[in-house]
């Protein structure tokens, strides 16, 4: 027997309302918001990727999902959002429209990741990417936008960690300070971060093992090694996020696991849980763009894991609209009634009502079981007396009530019901 491969799974039936809800709310927030949609392909050039992500990240080292076509072409399925929406504004020329060009999506996303409970192989992304601006008005509307869709599905105790991690011109002397003070600690840190002092220091701030938890507590902050730009734009940052009354706490220690972050980072996590349980994350990518061969363009965006959210709104006991089932359900009592319900439930659906045919020879007591366990709301139920009076029985499956309708009062009667 086959199954799922780890880490994906199947969304089945009775998970929908949550899944519908969540992106329904996302998609008509980001609306809102003046957000347009874009869906890119699946698999872009592993180099997208690897150049965007960085190559000393986790996630292009061990995670991405390439492979070669049969043409000989190095392909990766989409490891994250932001990359593929820099590509498409480029290749489609959307720096001539006026800026910023806000865009956003809904997609799987691709990383071979150790499974566990909101980490999976495959996971579905809402993400927004303003492109275009470099002002801090846009990253304070681009937080406020993540924060509330979280408000709006009913998230509650959720903080929201801000940082800034400078540019170019400051990030060189900080990340030279970064090194100096961790090279006293090079004994005491973990496997991981003794490679990262190397590659990644920035990483360092944002390790999890036990052993590493004081030297990153202590360790000199981004935020004091800002130039003067990068200075006053995180400064106009906070002052925005407080006129909306955001609440969000300033952590030195949030640096984001893809290297092409610049100025303004930010997470939005669980309290009671740690990073590991993150359900949003963004933050500004100035150099991106410049980087993938386009003119300097500033940009912030940020993304949310569906899969997260879902678990969150079930952790909360938060619940969801059900999802409207079918109408009617048609039962039939012998085999001339089997024919007629073929037509019957036809013309129905012609007429634009939703209806589920019953199948095979089953009891009608089994068929209205069949009917309840859909959720439909009636049942139309016909054998050979009905068909020789031109009748069907009505059964209501909410009280059980059943009543004789003529056959062409039966539409009336059931779109009157639904409407
Ligand atoms: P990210 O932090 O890698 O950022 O992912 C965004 C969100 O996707 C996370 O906060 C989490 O909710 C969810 N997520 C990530 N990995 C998994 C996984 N293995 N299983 C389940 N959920 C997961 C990005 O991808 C950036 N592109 C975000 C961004 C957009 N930055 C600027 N614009």
């Amino acid at each position: 027997m086959y199954r799922a491969p780890r880490g994906t799974s199947d969304i089945l039936p009775q998970e929908q309302a949550y899944w519908r809800y969540v992106e329904s709310r996302a998609v008509s927030l980001g609306e809102l918001y003046g957000y347009q949609r874009i869906d890119t392909p699946t698999f872009e050039d592993v180099g997208l990727f690897s150049r965007s992500i960085g190559e000393g990240t986790d996630i292009v080292e061990k995670e991405m999902y390439t492979f070669e076509d049969k043409g000989g072409n190095r392909l990766t399925l989409r490891a994250e959002g932001t990359a593929p929406v820099c590509r498409a504004y480029l290749e489609h020329g959307m720096h001539n429209l006026p800026q910023p060009v806000k865009l956003y999506y809904v997609a799987p996303i691709f990383r071979y990741e150790r499974p566990q409970a909101g980490r999976y192989r495959e996971h579905y992304q809402f993400g927004c990417e303003a492109l275009g601006d470099g002002s801090p008005a846009l990253d304070a509307e681009v937080i406020d936008l993540a924060w509330q869709l979280f408000i709006s599905l009913g998230l509650a105790n959720l903080a929201l960690k801000l940082n800034s991690i400078g540019c170019q011109k400051c990030r060189p002397q900080y990340l030279d300070t970064l090194k100096n003070y961790y090279a006293g600690y090079a004994g005491e840190l973990c496997r991981d971060c003794k490679s990262r002092l190397k590659r990644n220091p920035l990483r360092l701030l944002d390790c999890k093992q036990p052993q590493c938890q004081a030297a990153a507590d202590s360790a000199p902050k981004s935020s004091d090694y800002l130039c003067p730009e990068c200075a006053g734009h995180f400064s106009q940052l906070k002052g925005y996020l407080e006129r909306l009354k955001l609440p969000f706490e300033v952590s030195h220690r949030l640096v984001r696991g893809l290297d092409y972050y610049t100025r303004t980072v930010f997470e939005i996590q669980p309290e009671s849980a740690g990073a590991q349980s993150t359900i949003g994350g963004g933050g500004r990518y100035d150099d991106l763009i410049g980087e993938l061969g386009g003119r300097p363009t500033p940009a912030i965006g940020f993304a949310t894991g569906l899969e997260r959210i879902i678990l969150n709104l079930k952790e909360q006991g938060i619940a969801v609209p059900p999802l409207a089932g079918p109408t009617v359900f048609v039962a039939y009592i012998g085999d001339a009634a089997r024919d007629e319900a073929v037509a019957l439930a036809a013309g129905m659906r012609r007429a634009g009502i939703g209806v589920i045919g019953a199948a095979g020879d089953k009891s009608l007591k089994a068929q209205l079981r069949q009917a309840n366990s859909l959720g439909a709301g009636y049942a139309v139920i016909i054998g050979d007396e009905e068909i020789a009076a031109g009748t069907v029985v009505l059964r209501d499956m909410t009280t059980s009530a059943q009543e004789t309708v003529p056959l062409n009062e039966l539409e009336g009667r059931l779109k009157s019901a639904s409407g």
